[in-house]
């Protein structure tokens, strides 16, 4: 969702236009920046597009600094008003903001009585406004953010001008914010992806900081007073702009093995393991798994993997529905909360209820410092490397792969059975990306479809669930999913000739049964595509219009076999279809609202 940079050095703009394209990924539908040169801040916004920014950008003489904003509308419409950055009637503050100033209605209000006026319906003008008001009785700018966040509440990133001062001041609660110094220049931004280029190592902002920075000054305050931060070294992974694909979904899938590579390594060495193996978990009883979209889709599939390797309950909930749910959870629950970003909004709140019910929490997640890996008890890295598209493909597959390794640590610590890594192992030796050719076919047809259905049982329930959420999201095909066995009791009703149904077959017990199930979509006209990775005999898919056939693994680590036809054939029909797949219309990479 929104993104904050903030530069300190010369081409400031152009600095920061190339910075808000780096976080372009996280979704927005307007941006801004405001320099400081020729004795003035100049503020420059638009709606859309960063390339409809660029036009707006007047040449400045001696720009020395500056913070710039891509937004995504959460408070009042996407347009020019409502972007950030923000400006203080008396034209003397200037913020960009992330997050959600919960009782901006109740400030704009006193601030209303006592004179003031608003011409934005964002919660982030109140903040402007806000700093004026505390500037009018305190001098000390410090002093003024201080006391402006005592004021507000709900999450916030803020990076802040003022025009009596040559640097930026910044403010953190829940909204993730980090600094990079190299020498005189100094980058802020809310995603360290920014920092790709620029810096080796970093500074995390946390909770309840503020602080200033110029070309000499970088200093961190808490209410206790400075404080004193060590550096943290970047890690970009395999993330690089100038990549030889057209897309990063593409990228990305590709690589999956090598993700599988990496995960295979960190879990191999015993203190990675033992952050697990050594954690005081006596007395779980119960598991539940929450995330969102995919990360949900990950958790549906882990459940059933930790039941049948831990013979404990373990179920799956959608974050959203999890919060408001008074879940029953306690001091015997372990909660184990899955996000790639790990600044999911619901999913975080979720974790906020865990804890406070007593439950152990433990975090999957791929951004290793994100507010999920610092305040769950136990961080679980799933060492995807950076995921830029806003379609998660590989991020998915190294969930499922963690997840596993996860009920194999778990079992050994329940119950004794020492763990391995051969399943891992073969999983990667047997790894490939299937027929490309046969995928592109399907994305051919797809591309002209709007109605789709996948089916599946048990395991195929989530891939079909899994694949599916990929076509929609990247294709903007109404493609729904079922329960093979649900056939009869509804859905049948919507199959005709035009009708394109997926059947995953992957599930050895439940095969003859969900091949019937083909065969009555079939009988009522539908196109039938067989997923499956059996050698089956051609008298029983002669009929059906298209057969793919993966490699058969034996375990529940098909599920990541499975899912990588059905991302590629997405990004295909979504190329095919003209759109951007990395950038889907409506989403955002990050959801940092509820
Ligand atoms: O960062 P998270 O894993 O918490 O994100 C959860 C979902 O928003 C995310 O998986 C979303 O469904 C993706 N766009 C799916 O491709």
């Amino acid at each position: 969702m929104c993104g904050i940079v903030g530069y300190v050095g010369k081409d400031t703009e152009r600095v920061l236009i190339e910075k808000l394209k780096q976080l372009e990924y996280r979704g927005y539908d307007s941006a801004g920046i405001a320099v400081k040169a020729e004795q003035k801040i100049n503020v420059f916004k638009a709606k859309g597009e960063i390339k409809n920014l660029e036009k707006t950008i007047v040449p400045l003489k001696d720009a020395q600094f500056g913070i710039g904003h891509t937004r995504w509308a959460t408070h009042g419409k996407p347009d020019e008003i409502n972007a950030h950055p923000h400006v203080s009637s008396d034209d003397k503050w200037v913020i960009v903001h992330n997050g959600i100033i919960e009782n901006y209605l109740e400030i704009k209000d006193e601030l209303t009585k006592k004179g003031m006026s608003f011409y934005s319906e964002t919660d982030t003008e109140t903040v402007a406004k806000l700093l004026e008001f505390h500037s009018r009785k305190v001098e000390d700018k410090m002093e003024i953010i201080s006391e402006t966040c005592d004021t507000i509440k709900g999450s916030y990133a803020l990076a802040i001008l003022n025009k009596e001062t040559n640097g930026i001041y910044f403010a953190k609660n829940k909204s993730p914010l980090f600094i990079a110094k190299k020498g005189e220049n100094v980058m802020i931004a809310s995603d360290v992806i920014c920092f790709y280029g620029f810096a080796d190592e970093y500074y995390s902002v946390e909770d309840g900081e503020i602080g200033y920075t110029d070309a000499n000054t970088l200093v961190f305050k808490n209410k206790f007073g400075e404080v004193v931060k060590n550096p943290i070294k970047c890690d970009f992974g395999n993330y690089n702009n100038a990549n030889t694909y057209k897309h990063f979904m593409i990228k990305e899938i590709y690589e999956t093995k090598n993700a599988i590579k990496n995960i295979i390594e960190y879990y191999s060495q015993e203190e990675n393991r033992n952050k697990i193996l050594l954690r005081k978990l006596d007395g779980i009883k119960r598991i539940k798994i929450v995330g969102c979209g995919t990360a949900y889709h990950a958790g549906l599939m882990g459940s059933k993997i930790f039941e049948e390797k831990l013979g404990i309950e373990c179920t799956a909930y959608v974050a959203s529905e999890f919060r408001y749910q008074d879940p029953k959870i306690g001091d015997d629950t372990l909660v184990i909360l899955i996000s790639q970003s790990g600044e999911t909004a619901d999913t975080l709140a979720a974790h906020e209820i865990s804890k406070q019910k007593g439950a152990v929490t433990l975090a999957l997640v791929n951004v290793e410092y994100s507010a999920l890996a610092k305040s769950a008890d136990i961080s679980v890295p799933i060492k995807a490397g950076v995921e830029v598209a806003v379609a998660s493909t590989k991020a998915y597959s190294s969930q499922l792969t963690v997840l596993y390794i996860l009920a194999g640590l778990l079992r050994e610590k329940f119950i004794g059975d020492k763990f391995n890594m051969a399943d891992v192992e073969k999983l990667y030796n047997e790894f490939d990306y299937g027929n490309i050719n046969n995928f592109k076919l399907l994305a051919d047809v797809f591309q002209y479809n709007d109605k789709m259905f996948m089916i599946g049982r048990g395991a195929d329930y989530c891939t079909a669930q899994e694949a599916s959420l990929k076509i929609k999201e990247t294709s903007y095909i109404n493609s729904d999913t079922y329960y093979a066995g649900e056939l009869k009791h509804g859905f049948l009703a919507l199959i005709d000739e035009k009708t394109y149904v997926v059947v995953f077959a992957t599930e050895k017990n439940v095969l003859s049964k969900t091949l019937c199930n083909a065969e009555e979509a079939k009988a009522r006209g539908a196109k039938i595509i067989l997923f499956t990775c059996f050698d089956l005999e051609p008298s029983l898919t002669e009929n059906f219009y298209f057969v793919i056939k993966v490699k058969e693994l034996g375990n529940a680590l098909q599920a990541v076999l499975n899912i990588v036809p059905w991302q590629i054939i997405a990004y295909y029909t979504s190329v095919n279809k003209g759109y951007n797949p990395d950038k889907p219309r409506n989403l955002a990479k990050s959801v940092t609202v509820e």
